[in-house]
């Protein structure tokens, strides 16, 4: 009996996460067609594949995003700039090193003009420090494998010594987690477990007495 039970759970568990996963794929679809927007995980340049922009909805709520710096490191097509422009940022960056994501991110933001973004074409490593400095909210979807994440968090932290700022960093699909705390310049401020990722997106602060929930 306890047995069938378990396999019943597993179950309903799998039907819900498919559900989810389904429903969320044809979401960003309409985003595309009503948008007539090309954010579409269709390239063949490199491996690309976009953030949920549900569950990218619900960390920005989680966030004080008023009169903040935000910049997406590795922005892709920009789906998670389009969704940004939602948000009262002041300066948004996507920065992205595929020349063909780059232009088709150009041409998703050539009409409706808001003077907030600035999409870049660039590798993160080498933008230049007056736009790095700026920035408050990083976002990463697993952009990088194990050392260009330790590479980044170094970027990060000689930044915040040149401008002592708030930082928050949002790592999604966090693999290398440890890295972001290692200076103890950076801790977690929060875990957010969405039901279809294995992993959970973990924002990492630089300011002290920010809750943990
Ligand atoms: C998984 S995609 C994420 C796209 C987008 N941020 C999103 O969440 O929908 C990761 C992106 O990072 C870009 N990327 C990888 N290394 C980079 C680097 N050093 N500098 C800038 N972009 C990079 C890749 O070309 C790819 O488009």
């Amino acid at each position: 009996m306890y047995k069938v039970t378990i396999k019943i759970k597993f179950l309903i568990k799998l039907i819900y996460r498919k559900t989810i996963f389904y429903a969320d794929h044809l979401y960003q679809k309409l985003f595309d067609i009503i948008l007539q927007k090309d954010f579409s995980e269709e390239v063949t340049s490199c491996n690309y594949k976009q953030s949920k922009l549900y569950e990218v909805k619900t960390i920005f709520k989680t966030l004080n995003t008023n009169h903040k710096v935000f910049l997406d490191v590795g922005s892709g097509k920009g789906a998670v700039l389009f969704l940004a422009k939602k948000f009262d940022f002041i300066k948004i960056y996507g920065v992205e090193i595929d020349d063909c994501l780059h232009s088709i991110s150009v041409s998703n933001f050539k009409d409706k003009k808001d003077n907030r973004i600035k999409l870049i074409n660039s590798d993160i490593f080498k933008i230049n420090k007056k736009t790095l400095d700026s920035v408050n909210i990083f976002y990463l979807f697993n952009p990088f494998p194990y050392n260009e994440t330790a590479r980044f968090v170094s970027l990060v932290t000689k930044s915040y010594q040149r401008n002592k700022r708030e930082i928050q960093i949002i790592y999604t699909c966090s693999k290398y987690n440890f890295l972001f705390t290692q200076e103890n310049i950076f801790k977690e401020m929060k875990e957010i477990h969405f039901f279809v990722s294995n992993s959970p997106t973990i924002i990492f602060t630089n300011q002290s007495g920010q809750s943990y929930d």
